[in-house]
């Protein structure tokens, strides 16, 4: 299959993407699409064949749900079969926005959507390109992020090329997208709500609305309870290469990445940090996402990173790790996936070859 690129910034080219997609979603194809968070690999709520697709472009086991987009007019009672005061409150404040909410699934619902999963998970994204893709096709669209399972999430077109080239009739460039982080996950069909995925909507603002809202126990990296999203409970957004996160005060990580890197000379090297520290290490490759100041810019590069490490063939690889409040709980959660739990120590006593598995 050719895989066709739509540049969405090019008003006639645009004109032709929106009506590929329409033809493609209507017809049970693919398409790839930007939101604000990631790319999404999309395919009309209606299609058995276009969900189904889905699951075999991505490699995605089917026990793993899809995400609702739904845009401004679509009737929501076709896809939730109950909506809450408490959630009409959070979609008229964070819609479109980078927030899932988990709800009762209106019977209809496909269940290769909702994995056979009494609920539904629904949002609408903060993108004009996939709302006007859904709003002229007049339809709501089913779509996880559109990387191979396994793989970190793309946040630019070329990235979906990179895993989807082939895979699917139609890609929409819509540039990189804004946040890079996957939409936050709040389960409201449970008392008191629960955010099952860390994302681009910060817990801070979520309570703004839902005071009493609580972070799935299960998504601790050291615990032993299979976290509520099924999508979590797999290895994610993993680069190729092994990599360790370094721990503790600014100065502490810097010593275990410094002492780390000595370690394992000899091998391609690669070191995850930001733009204040990149003159802090000596190694084979060094991506400085971001500042410091801003753990935004730093969540908007991290898959690129990722990827990029990949690219470049790195060996193993060192990250630094940031504070968790605001958008740093998203991005650790990332990171700490990326790392699969490997730890640096402390710097300076042992390093990660210790730890070696
Ligand atoms: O930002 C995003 O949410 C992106 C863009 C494309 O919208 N989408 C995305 O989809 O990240 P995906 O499939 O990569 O992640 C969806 C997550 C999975 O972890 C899945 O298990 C969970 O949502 N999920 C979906 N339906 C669910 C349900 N009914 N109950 C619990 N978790 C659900
Ligand atoms: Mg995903």
């Amino acid at each position: 299959m050719r895989t066709v690129v739509r540049r969405m910034d090019q008003p006639d080219e645009a004109e032709l993407g929106y009506r590929e997609a329409a033809q493609c979603l209507a017809a049970g194809q693919n398409v790839a699409f930007p939101t604000e968070t990631v790319y999404g690999l999309g395919a009309w709520i209606g299609s058995e064949e276009g969900l189904r697709g889905i699951f075999e472009a991505k490699g995605r086991p089917s026990d793993n749900p899809l995400i609702v987009h739904v845009y401004p007019g679509f009737d929501m009672r076709e896809v939730a079969a109950e909506i809450t005061p408490r959630v009409q409150a959070l979609m008229d404040r964070f819609w479109p926005g980078p927030m899932t909410l988990i709800l009762p699934k209106a019977e209809q619902v496909s269940s290769r959507v909702s994995a056979g999963l009494p609920t539904v998970a629904v949002r609408m994204p903060n993108h004009p390109v996939a709302l006007e893709m859904m709003r002229r096709a007049g339809l709501a669209v089913a779509a996880p992020s559109a990387n191979l399972s396994g793989r970190p999430s793309p946040t630019t077109a070329a990235h979906v090329m990179e895993d989807m080239n082939g895979r699917i009739p139609l890609i929409l460039d819509g540039g990189a997208c804004e946040i890079g982080l996957e939409s936050t996950i709040i389960d409201m069909t449970v008392d008191p709500p629960m955010i099952l995925r860390p994302g681009g909507l910060t817990m801070e603002r979520i309570r703004e609305i839902l005071p009493d809202v609580r972070l799935d126990p299960g998504l601790s990296v050291e615990a032993h309870v299979t976290p509520k999203a099924p999508g979590m409970k797999y290895r994610h957004y993993a680069p190729k290469a092994p990599m360790w996160m370094a721990c503790g005060t600014p100065d502490e990580q810097e010593a275990a990445i410094r002492q780390a890197l000595a370690q394992h000379e000899g091998l391609r090297r690669g070191v995850l940090t930001v733009r204040e520290h990149h003159d802090d290490y000596r190694a084979e490759v060094i991506q400085a996402i971001g500042s410091l100041d801003d753990p935004e810019t730093m969540a908007a590069g991290l898959y690129d990173a990722l990827r990029q490490f990949d690219r470049l063939g790195c060996e193993i690889l060192f990250a630094e790790t940031i504070p968790e409040q605001g958008i740093g709980t998203a991005y650790m959660n990332r990171l700490k996936k990326a790392c699969g739990g490997h730890v640096l120590d402390p710097g300076l006593k042992k390093g990660a070859d210790d730890h070696d598995e």
